[in-house]
């Protein structure tokens, strides 16, 4: 770097490290890279496609006091995490006592997201609108009990982290049931569900919005809307998200002001009432119901993939907002979005979510770089040989910005007709009910 030549550049120029290897870090390393402030980027353990962006570094992110050494070690002005273990595991607190800057909430704060149980118990005492809780199970006895005295269809959470797995919304009691058995008495899901919450079944659509705080202040993003069903028209199992749409219009006005009124205000103040700064993102999953917005849930990160629809309307640096709320001081840091909307599609392994084969060599990859404004972010793959292979459930989200959801949509499925692997599947309606309802001509 030429000091004598950028002085401004290099005056606040970050080193910043990035915590997690999917899709979601992908788009934030992505956006670094193009950021004049930033001048290096690393990623903890980072995956093929992170490679091209970033120096990937081998740690384990689920040991805090060595992600800790690995910050020192490269000198990282500022370390960003994505994924929820760290959080979960105290890695917040960790860098605060070494001194170290980091995005992202304490282990106490994280609770929101860790314990189900305390979320509800948050929001109850808080009184921010939520779906009823039935009651807390903390044996199978408990739980098939409880069976006998809740309405249906039935919502059923196991309380720790499950990966996305620890949820059933039911109408059979005999699938009610065996969830018990599964997740209760053979732990299928680990330790998160040795206790279990039943809450009432809400209707209505979702959606994301995730908010930065600084402890202080607070920042919206633009609202986003995942597709968490494997197949078009919602049809089939549950995954970690098949894709995502963010666009001007996707809620109201008024809804988003009944959102920030009833639901994000009174969050971040019952939090400081509680004595919890909460210092990052926060994720609140929403649902529209005809009676108001109500939380779902929180996350104590930002969500994958919304982040990679999310991330290319930001029209503001990303770096200097996300040292701003380590600092306290986000009420100054300019944040603005590009007029439009978004779409990311995931392309996932044959099988996904369930059983899937991995090690499948993926093609076009050059070619829909080819189409001008879209983006492949890198979720699940590994480059041997100059040569990027499958690796996991979720491979790739590609993603596109544009002057509307329809176009947005047009620019996103060229690129992703130009990628294949073996047993490759995706989405094809990715924002399209929404594109419809805005009056869009149909593509
Ligand atoms: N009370 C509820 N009523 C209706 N659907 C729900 C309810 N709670 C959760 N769901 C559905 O289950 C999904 C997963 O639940 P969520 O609370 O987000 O847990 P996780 O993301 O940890 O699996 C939600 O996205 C939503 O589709
Ligand atoms: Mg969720």
């Amino acid at each position: 770097m030429t000091a004598a030549h950028a002085p401004t550049i290099v005056a606040d120029a970050m080193k910043i490290l990035v915590i997690g290897g999917g899709g979601r870090e992908h788009a934030l390393v992505w956006q670094f890279r193009r950021t004049p402030s930033v001048r290096k980027v690393w990623c903890v353990p980072g995956n093929g496609g992170i490679a091209r962006d970033a120096e990937c570094v081998a740690g384990d992110t689920s040991n805090v006091g060595e992600l800790a050494d690995v910050a020192v070690r490269l000198g990282a002005d500022l370390t960003v995490v994505g994924p929820e273990k760290p959080l979960v595991l105290g890695i917040a607190d960790e860098f605060s006592r070494r001194r170290l800057r980091l995005v992202g909430p304490s282990r106490q704060c994280a609770q929101l997201e860790g314990s189900k149980v305390f979320a509800k118990r948050f929001l109850e005492r808080h009184r921010i609108p939520t779906a009823r809780m039935y009651g807390v199970c903390e044996s199978p006895a408990d739980a098939y009990r409880a069976l006998e005295s809740v309405d249906w269809p039935l919502v059923m959470k196991a309380d720790g982290l499950c990966g996305g797995k620890g949820v059933l919304v039911t109408a059979s009691r005999d699938e009610a049931s065996s969830f018990v058995e599964r997740v209760m008495e053979k732990h299928e899901l680990g330790a998160g569900g040795n206790t279990m919450m039943l809450e009432e079944a809400l209707t209505g659509r979702e959606l994301s919005l995730i908010v930065l705080s600084d402890g202080e202040h607070f920042v919206p993003l633009v609202p986003a809307r995942d597709h968490k069903r494997a197949f078009d028209q919602d049809k089939g199992p549950n995954t970690g998200g098949m894709g995502v749409y963010s666009t001007d219009g996707i809620i109201s006005p008024e809804l988003e002001r009944q959102v920030l009124e009833t639901i994000v205000r009174p969050t971040f103040d019952g939090l400081l009432a509680d004595g919890l700064q909460y210092k990052g993102f926060l994720y609140f999953g929403l649902m529209l119901t005809p009676q108001g917005p109500k939380v779902l849930e929180f996350n104590c990160r930002l969500g994958d993939p919304e982040t990679q629809a999310i991330v290319p309307r930001m029209d503001f640096d990303l770096a200097d907002v996300l040292a701003a709320s380590a600092d306290g001081r986000l009420d100054r840091a300019p944040v603005a979005w590009r007029p439009g909307a978004s779409v990311c599609v995931v392309m996932a392994s044959g099988g996904y979510p369930g059983a899937y084969q991995a090690g499948k060599k993926i093609e076009g990859l050059a070619d829909a770089a080819k189409v001008p404004g879209a983006v492949v972010f890198h979720a699940g793959t590994e480059l041997r040989d100059g040569i990027n292979y499958t690796c996991s459930g979720r491979v790739l989200g590609v993603t596109a910005a544009g002057p509307d959801l329809a176009a947005a949509r047009i620019t996103t499925y060229d690129a992703v007709r130009r990628i294949r692997f073996d047993g490759a599947h995706y989405r094809s309606d990715i924002g399209l009910s929404q594109s419809k309802a805005n009056g869009a001509a149909a593509d």
